[in-house]
């Protein structure tokens, strides 16, 4: 795979993921769909769209949305405009996620564009995330540092996260077309070198321990009863009644792990946790369109996917925007449905049809997928 310096995406994930940062020069030698400034002043304008404005010398942030004289009124040097998620405004964008499908797609997170000018960036810090940072336009220059904790110290004299120490181990300037992986917790400074400095980040989130143990004590708290209860039938007699005993610690450990037991409950709550939408919740929405009104339609047009949905499936189970839909459809037909941007009605000519269409339908209830200018 010429995107991963010669190495297959197996070879990539055993030698760099979340282990060691690892540069690709020409990894989009053709170019990649580009994004003008322009435009992405105009997302970052959007009440919808999460965006922010750094400037590097004093390292203030500002939140968007922002008006158009924001932008009118900013220096030659040292500031750089970020916008989040923009895979979900603009369908190119989201085609860029195709070239990391060796990775699974519950991981992705977004793709995040930065616009800057010389000396624009957001300082020396770390992510969380698994991060591919690929040069569009003009040039950067990103210095790599140390391997981070929590307990390294950040700035105070600013809102932004930036490490109050950087160690630095490489430094490399990017142009347009190469590629830069750094693993979480890596330490990592990109400073723009000419003006109309574009940086595309794709982001593939781990989802933390405390936030997944809240998540999931939530859903098995929901189908808990209150007879779901402690119970110690075989109590035995104390001599030390304030003594809590290795036996009452075994009882309560008992009772939690069985909670977490059920793997088709833990499988279902996975896959509608990780298809969860980032930005808003996209509401069950009753079909309002018949499986004979979308067959009809399709006729005459293509239903086309919505860029800001999340996919996902388990033999027998959709998984959309963090709901489960009982398909009934073979896993190479949930495979085959999670895969299309675009769907023709020449796409359900074969016997599981039938079904395709019912969980189209539905997805159109959830817009998943959507007709152009319906
Ligand atoms: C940027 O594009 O300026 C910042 C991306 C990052 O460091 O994660
Ligand atoms: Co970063």
């Amino acid at each position: 795979m010429d995107m991963l310096g010669g190495l297959s995406g197996q070879e990539f994930l055993s030698q760099y993921w979340q282990k060691t940062p690892y540069l690709v020069r020409q990894a989009f030698p053709d170019g990649l769909y580009k994004i003008s400034g322009d435009e992405l002043a105009g997302l970052a304008t959007e009440p919808d769209v999460e965006s922010r404005l750094v400037t590097a010398n004093d390292w203030t942030l500002r939140h968007g949305p922002f008006f158009e004289e924001d932008f009118t009124r900013l220096p030659e040097k040292d500031w750089t405009l970020l916008v989040q998620a923009v895979d979900h405004w603009v369908p190119d964008i989201a085609a860029l996620f195709d070239a990391f499908d060796f990775i699974p797609a519950w991981r992705m997170d977004d793709i995040m564009i930065s616009y800057a000018v010389p000396g624009g960036g957001v300082g020396p810090h770390f992510d969380h995330y698994d991060v591919f940072l690929i040069q569009v336009d003009g040039e950067r220059e990103w210095r790599i540092g140390q391997s981070c904790t929590d307990a390294d110290d950040r700035r105070d004299d600013t809102d932004l996260s930036i490490l109050a120490h950087f160690d630095e181990q490489e430094r490399w300037v990017l142009k347009p077309g190469d590629m830069l992986y750094v693993p979480p917790g890596i330490a990592h400074w990109g400073s723009a070198l000419s003006k109309d400095c574009i940086t595309y980040s794709i982001g593939f989130r781990a989802p933390s321990q405390a936030e997944t143990l809240v998540e999931f004590a939530q859903f098995a708290a929901d189908s808990c009863t209150d007879f779901d209860r402690y119970q110690d039938a075989d109590l035995k007699a104390r001599t030390d009644s304030h003594l809590i005993t290795d036996a009452d610690i075994d009882r309560i450990q008992q009772m939690l792990q069985t909670l977490t037991e059920d793997r088709d409950a833990m499988a279902r709550w996975f896959g509608r946790y990780m298809t969860q939408p980032k930005y808003g919740d996209a509401p069950l929405e009753e079909p309002t369109l018949s499986n004979a009104d979308i067959a009809r339609q399709l006729q005459r047009q293509p239903l086309i996917r919505n860029s800001a949905v999340r996919l996902a499936y388990q033999p027998g189970i959709l998984f959309v925007d963090g709901e489960a839909i009982d398909s009934g459809l073979p896993a190479d037909g949930l495979r085959w449905i999670c895969e299309q941007k675009q769907i023709s009605a020449s796409d359900l000519g074969n016997q599981d049809d039938v079904a395709r269409l019912k969980v189209l339908t539905t997805l159109v209830g959830h817009d998943a997928f959507y007709f152009d200018n319906e």
